[in-house]
């Protein structure tokens, strides 16, 4: 089993991403460390604490950043709706655990020989804590984030929300000499929610957690990008390389994060190799949606 953190904003896709993890065995689910982002800290962590308290595990959670290492919060209530879960209400979950979330992942680290870190959400936390101890390193196992785009933004027309809301925190995960993995939109785009998929995930169960995801999937709006046919599910296909990579393909690539001016968030992903740059991250490519669907229903159905 992995040990893992992850580093979320709560947030609907955030929210499946942690129940897929906390069903998986393959993962240790260790820490749960939280920033602003899709909704501001307050909603964020309130969310972490509901959709981990639905599981009935006990993993602590940790407050963080509230904005990004530079410039200006700005947060995205269009998908995730004024609350961060689309409108849907979940019971209180048990209390965050007092502490700063860069000193909880250094605590863990320092603990555990290696540690996967994902991040679902602005990269802030994660950044902060690696270069607070720059030790501490070479504990990391893997990073894996969902974040970036080659193609278009979607929160500006050259970036993607969680690489535009903090582009110097990726731009140092990139740069730490661990191996990081992207999906990006291109590759979250091929998992697209529709409501055959919510109907095969409402069949195979009915457990608090499942119900909690087929509303949450039922309350998303559907994507303009996607001729309104449903909406990607971004960050539990970042979970789901860690449990079945043979649900993917994937390329190692140089990516720079473009961290001035209009391109601010902008990934640059050099897929063929015209930059001459070293690679400094896999990017996955494809995704078989039918099996990550299927593998996602099947998971989310063991939870309570
Ligand atoms: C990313 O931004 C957030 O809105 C989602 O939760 C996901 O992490 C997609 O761009
Ligand atoms: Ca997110």
């Amino acid at each position: 089993r992995r040990a893992c953190v992850i580093d979320t904003d709560p947030g609907t896709d955030d929210a499946i991403a942690l129940w897929l993890a906390m069903a998986s065995p393959e993962l240790d689910v260790r820490l749960v460390t939280v920033a602003g982002g899709n909704v501001g800290l307050d909603h964020t962590l309130r969310n972490a604490r509901a959709v981990v308290g639905l599981t009935a595990k006990t993993v602590p959670i940790v407050a963080g950043a509230e904005g990004p290492l530079l410039g200006a919060f700005m947060s995205e209530t269009r998908v995730h709706g004024a609350d961060g879960l689309a409108g849907v209400a979940l019971p209180h979950g048990p209390p965050a655990t007092p502490g700063i979330a860069a000193d909880a992942i250094r605590a863990l680290l320092r603990a555990e020989r290696s540690v996967t870190l994902i991040g679902i959400g602005p990269a802030t936390n994660l950044a902060l804590a690696l270069a607070a101890e720059p030790a501490l390193i070479d504990r990391v196992e893997e990073i894996v984030l969902m974040t970036g785009a080659w193609s278009e933004g979607n929160i500006t027309p050259s970036a993607e929300f969680n690489a535009w809301s903090d582009p110097e925190a990726l731009a140092m995960l990139l740069a730490c000499g661990r191996p990081v993995t992207l999906a990006t939109l291109e590759l979250t785009a091929q998992a697209l929610v529709t409501p055959a998929r919510i109907a095969t995930l409402r069949a195979a169960g009915s457990g608090a957690c499942l119900d909690a995801a087929a509303r949450i999937m039922e309350s998303v709006p559907t994507s303009r990008r996607f001729a309104h046919q449903g909406h990607p599910l971004h960050d539990p296909c970042a979970v789901a390389w860690l449990l079945d990579p043979t649900l993917f393909t994937s390329r190692d690539v140089h990516v720079h994060v473009e961290c001035a001016g209009v391109a601010r968030g902008r990934t640059v992903v050099d897929r063929w190799e015209r930059s001459g740059a070293a690679p400094n991250a896999r990017l996955l490519d494809t995704l078989d949606a039918e099996r990550f669907f299927a593998f996602l229903t099947e998971r989310l159905a063991t939870l309570p």
